[in-house]
């Protein structure tokens, strides 16, 4: 482990406020280590990973929509549908900050359109504004509470990661702000459906805030069923982001 070289692992830092010949105020503050540390709990306990936490509104480029790709749906360009897109997310969180009982976002899109990215950049924003989210990425939050039922398995996600079932189960109902990334990325069970249904029933009739990323478009309905579907679409306004081609590979071709 390295040692801080501020505070040589102390955790303070001695000031002296010179008001006087005599009066001279010694006094230890916090170190910026201390700060960092607390940060860092704060963004892993919110479920942001090192990657995650980059994504914020000013990085969100909006080149990789096409001007001249019709979303079919709407009759305008993919460019001016990420345009909306972003502008609903950026509102989001200003009208999060002012009452959090407020509608969510679904976004769908193909793969590498940018959904994650921006559902990130309303986390740490909302982070930042001192709010309480919790960042779930679906299937991996459906393994975990699977590895809860074998006491053996100590595999969790994140070392701070609650043990039980009922305690998953609880932060995901009850957290000002959820975030569903991948939902749909999973295997379709009776169990899987049941655990989504328990969470976003809960979310709508506690009208709490919820944002979801999906792949999924028209088949939602027969991966989720029915009576889930129908509440995401109640609690949640639906946006869509489109690609051309994948960010993921458009931003490689930049760099070659
Ligand atoms: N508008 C954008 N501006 C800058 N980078 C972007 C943008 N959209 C996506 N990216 C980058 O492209 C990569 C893929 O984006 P992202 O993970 O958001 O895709 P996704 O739509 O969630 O895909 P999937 O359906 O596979 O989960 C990420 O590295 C992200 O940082
Ligand atoms: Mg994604
Ligand atoms: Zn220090």
């Amino acid at each position: 482990m390295i040692t801080c070289k501020h505070c040589a692992g102390s955790g303070l830092i001695i000031k002296t406020d010179f008001l006087g010949s005599r009066n001279n105020l010694v006094r230890a503050v916090p170190c910026v280590c201390v700060q960092n540390k607390l940060k860092q709990a704060i963004y892993a306990k919110a479920g942001l990973t090192y990657l995650l936490r980059q994504c914020t509104f000013d990085h969100f480029d909006l080149k990789y929509y096409a001007t001249n790709k019709l979303d079919e749906v709407k009759g305008i360009s993919y460019a001016k549908t990420a345009q909306l897109t972003y502008q609903a997310a950026k509102e989001f969180v200003v009208n999060f900050s002012k009452n959090p009982y407020i509608t969510g976002l679904l976004l769908t899109g193909p793969v590498g359109s940018g959904k994650t990215f921006l559902a990130a950049c309303i986390a740490n924003s909302v982070l930042q504004q001192g709010g309480r989210v919790l960042f779930v990425v679906v299937p991996d939050w459906l393994d975990q509470i699977r590895s809860t039922y074998n006491p053996q398995n100590t595999n969790q996600v994140r070392r701070e990661a609650p043990l039980t079932e009922q305690d998953l189960m609880a932060e995901a109902r009850e957290v000002p702000l959820l975030i569903l990334d991948d939902l749909g990325a999973h295997n379709y069970t009776d169990w899987t459906k049941n655990k989504l249904y328990s969470i976003i029933n809960y979310r709508l009739n506690h009208q709490l805030a919820t944002i979801v990323t999906t792949n999924l478009m028209d088949e939602i309905t027969d991966h989720l069923g029915e009576r889930t579907t129908s509440r995401l679409y109640q609690m949640c306004k639906l946006y869509r982001l489109l690609v051309d081609v994948d960010v993921r590979y458009a931003s490689k071709l930049k760099k070659i």
